[in-house]
């Protein structure tokens, strides 16, 4: 990933000068914020869903894109896919691992079933197609416009005659309107989970003018009733509506059958000044 995914906007960056600077600043998706990001999200299965009625209770194929530590992945290997995840980040790959000898230790041996790819999702050649091939949490966003037409044309590469490729992205609506930047602070209850023992709070700023998001979370470890670490972990995405989207898509030769609505109970989306809401792409060859 690039070192520009590293930059920090809002309040956040004022933070991380207080913090030291640079130093306390580190990827969503590196060796300590994928558990960050894995612990955050691990429950939320409302794109999966989304994405599961796509497919209808038909099983197959599966090309998971950005999969990270396999939120998206897992259900589609619970109705009997077989799947392949591809990242970018050996750290999220690690607990995809895990999470796979998890399941095993629980009974669900999906060994032969699903393999994993560190790779860019910009550009890859896997030599084979798949039934549906998936990019979910938005992840889009994190590519600019010419990434964007290599990721179709790659997709469009990878896809059988009848198969799917299914994105999630997020609209805030109206924020063409909007000419100054909003940010949302949520204290996340961390509890007595013994997985990550810290303090962690979002800092979520939008920018409606450069059209950029920087989602970060400061998180500070807690030791004998003492806070014995800063740091901050940070993710830097566009604003992409999906309209635009849309019109990549049927640009890049991908037919957009159907626009879906996903509706997550995920509390952080709630507080934002402008609640975004959150759609499934469905296009096909
Ligand atoms: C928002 S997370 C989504 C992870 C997982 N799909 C989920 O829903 O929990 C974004 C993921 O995209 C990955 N990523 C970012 N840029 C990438 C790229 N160019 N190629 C492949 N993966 C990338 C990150 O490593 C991270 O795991």
């Amino acid at each position: 990933m690039s070192e520009n995914a590293l930059r920090v906007l809002g309040t956040a960056s004022h933070v991380a000068r207080l913090l030291g600077g640079d130093d306390a600043v580190h990827s969503l998706y590196g060796p300590e914020g994928s558990h960050v990001y894995h612990f955050l999200t691990r429950y939320d299965e409302a794109d999966a869903e989304a994405m599961l009625r796509v497919a209808d209770g038909k099983s197959g194929t599966l090309l998971e894109l950005a999969c990270g530590s396999g939120r998206l992945t897992f259900p589609f290997l619970e109705r009997g896919f077989d799947a392949v995840g591809l990242d970018a980040s050996p750290d999220m790959l690690k607990l995809f691992a895990e999470r796979l000898e998890e399941e095993k230790e629980d009974g669900q041996d999906y060994t032969g079933r699903v393999s994993t790819v560190e790779g860019d999702m910009v550009r890859f050649e896997l030599g084979r197609r798949f039934d549906f091939v998936t990019l979910g949490a938005n992840a889009v966003s994190y590519l600019d416009a010419e990434q964007r037409v290599s990721l179709f044309a790659s997709v469009q590469a990878h896809l059988n005659p009848e198969g799917r490729f299914l994105m999630t992205v997020i609209e805030f609506p109206g924020i063409e309107q909007r000419e100054t930047p909003f940010e949302t602070l949520v204290v996340i209850p961390t509890g007595a989970d013994a997985d990550i023992p810290m303090l962690l709070t979002l800092l979520d700023y939008v920018d409606p003018q450069e059209l950029l998001r920087s989602s970060n979370f400061l998180a500070q470890r807690v030791a004998d009733g003492k806070v014995v670490d800063s740091k901050i972990f940070t993710a830097l995405s566009r604003v992409l509506p999906p309209a635009l989207l849309r019109q990549e898509l049927e640009v890049a030769g991908l037919k957009v059958v159907a626009q879906h609505e996903v509706v997550s109970e995920f509390q952080i989306q709630a507080s934002f000044a402008i609640v975004p809401k959150i759609y499934l792409l469905e296009a096909s060859l």
